[in-house]
């Protein structure tokens, strides 16, 4: 089970309340913990499941089906991916992860890792004194995610759970980031106000998706990159409220974006108010 300073954190995504040692702790399905409002929390593999709605949406569940199908062949997919369209996935990946300002000490909220291509590049910037947790719907990404970890000797908490319906309190992160997906969630707009409401005042919040910009490539490129991935024709989503300072920069040698935002350092409930 998670570290007493993730558990602090977590929240059990259906009432909000606190994750608390139930009365049987030799219950493996849910490793005998509850939320405070009774409900169990499962965990196996080193994967705490808050999934949430249970029944998920269709594009969630849709989206859930397909990357569990896709997990074993992400990263070798994404190889062949860069030699057809020319994308430096490694060199693009680094430029983001610079965008986020980490330090060392920093608790990093990851939304979507997929396989954890970011996970080493993350925990480069955090160093040991940071912490990193990585959330997907996907069970078997999440398995990649662990396997990673095993091999670069890393520990991040591993949660299953749904981007628009995040199982953490308010303002727990120092920085939160997302990218590759919320243009297909079925509640683009929740999960962003999500990622806002979980980030620290001040700090800073990135998502970024498919899109095509200046740099794009052209033809049968572009034609069959659309027709691969729906995503490339969907609008980015408007900012959520609550942010200040927002960016927006064309990544992955124009086939991407990526807002840089910070969360505004005056609580939402004020922000409502004024
Ligand atoms: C294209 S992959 C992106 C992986 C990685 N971030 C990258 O940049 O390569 C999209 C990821 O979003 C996850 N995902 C899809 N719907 C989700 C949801 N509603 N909540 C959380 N994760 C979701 C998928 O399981 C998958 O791992």
């Amino acid at each position: 089970m998670p570290t007493q300073a993730w558990l602090d954190i977590l929240r059990c995504p259906r009432d909000g309340e606190r994750i608390v040692a139930g009365d049987d702790p030799s219950n493996a399905a849910t490793s005998g913990r509850r939320c405070r409002g009774g409900h169990p929390i499962a965990a196996g593999e080193g994967i705490v499941k808050l999934v949430w709605p249970e029944r998920m949406m269709v594009r969630d569940a849709h989206m859930n089906r397909m990357y569990d199908r896709l997990a074993p062949f992400y990263d070798w997919s994404e190889r062949l991916g860069t030699r057809l369209f020319g994308v430096h996935t490694i060199r693009e990946r680094t430029a983001i992860v610079e965008r986020l300002e980490l330090r060392p000490g920093l608790r990093v909220l990851e939304v979507s890792p997929g396989p954890g291509v970011y996970q080493k590049l993350i925990t480069d910037h955090i160093g040991p004194s940071g912490s990193l947790a990585e959330l997907d719907l996907s069970l078997a990404m999440l398995g990649a995610c662990a396997r990673r970890a095993r091999k670069h000797g890393l520990d991040p908490l591993l949660v299953q759970a749904n981007a628009s319906y995040l199982p953490f309190a308010d303002d727990s992160f120092d920085a939160v980031f997302h990218f590759g997906g919320v243009k297909l969630f079925s509640e683009p707009g929740r999960a962003l106000d999500e990622f806002v409401r979980v980030a620290k005042p001040g700090a800073l919040v990135a998502w970024g998706d498919e899109g095509f910009g200046a740099g794009a490539p052209t033809g049968w490129r572009r034609r069959a990159l659309q027709r691969i991935n729906p995503g490339f024709a969907e609008p980015v989503p408007p900012l959520p409220d609550g942010v200040s300072d927002a960016t927006e920069h064309e990544v992955m040698n124009g086939c991407a974006w990526l807002v840089v935002a910070r969360k505004a350092a005056v609580g939402s409930e004020r922000l409502a108010a004024l």
